[in-house]
């Protein structure tokens, strides 16, 4: 009974690199606007190749996508890609960093000014806007680039693995900090992550992939409330969540090669 058209849509699609093997198999997808999906599973699953498909980056072999209705790359403008390495240039402040985009579609100096402004203050940082990166910490760094993605406004947002080299602590911090930002700059979002808790603590879909060939093995749904406490992560319902995923996963892992 889904009315709203979907943001994303994987249609049987099927990926190979080339002439390569199939990486990704018979993958069906809808992702709707209010969707904030995260895909775990093992490493080369095709977790990183499924964002890059939806970015445009690399194209399918068989089957079908589409993103907001058109192909992946008549998109591209309307969503944001955002790595674990934060990919800041060493050489422009914080808030030059985040009025690049704006800066690179001729956006005037004052405009970019004031939504790089703004975009640092929804991440925390107003206070650091003249520092340059290697005087940020890596959590500071990653809310740059959280920043940045957002300064044009994007309808969808890709993220992989963002928070994957930072410490527990810092992690929960800025996973709580996304859902905040993504309560006051609305994105749908497609998420990596090797961390089950951050998934169940952001997602209102989990998406556990198989490997050999990719393909989406199982879906969990995380029905939490937004806006989600810190505490959540305390519940016995979110502990039951980790667990579900947990098991799926040790369904999918590849045995030790012996
Ligand atoms: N540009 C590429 N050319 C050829 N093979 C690739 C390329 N990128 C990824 N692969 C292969 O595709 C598979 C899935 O990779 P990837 O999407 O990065 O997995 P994950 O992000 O889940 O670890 C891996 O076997 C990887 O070696
Ligand atoms: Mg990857």
């Amino acid at each position: 009974m889904e009315t709203v058209p979907p943001i994303v849509k994987f249609t049987s699609l099927q990926k190979r690199y080339g002439v390569g093997p199939v990486i990704l198999d018979a993958i069906n997808l809808t992702v709707a606007p209010h969707d904030f999906i995260s895909f775990i599973g093992p490493s080369g699953c095709g977790k990183s190749t499924i964002l890059k498909l939806v970015s445009g980056l690399s194209p399918g072999s068989t089957g079908e996508l589409t993103v907001m209705g058109v192909k992946p790359r008549e998109a591209r403008d309307r969503q944001a890609f955002i790595f674990q390495d934060a990919t800041l240039l060493p050489w422009l402040t914080a808030q030059l960093n985040v009025e690049l985009p704006l800066r690179l579609r001729g956006r005037p100096e004052a405009e970019r000014q004031t939504i790089a402004r703004k975009m640092l203050e929804l991440v925390g940082l107003a206070k650091v806007a003249d520092y340059y990166p290697r005087q940020l910490s890596g959590g500071m760094k990653m809310r740059v680039s959280i920043a940045r993605a957002l300064t044009l406004a994007p309808q969808l947002l890709l993220l992989d693995e963002p928070f994957g080299a930072l410490d527990e602590m810092t992690r929960n911090r800025l996973n709580e900090e996304l859902l905040a930002v993504r309560a006051v700059a609305p994105f749908t979002a497609l998420f990596v992550t090797h961390s089950v808790s951050e998934a169940v603590f952001l997602s209102n879909r989990i998406v556990v992939m198989a490997a050999n060939p990719g393909s989406l093995h199982a879906e969990v749904a995380i029905d939490f409330p937004y806006p989600r406490r810190p505490e959540l992560r305390g519940h016995p319902d979110f502990q039951a969540k980790v667990n579900e995923v947990t098991r799926l996963l040790h369904e999918v892992e590849i045995p030790p090669s012996s």
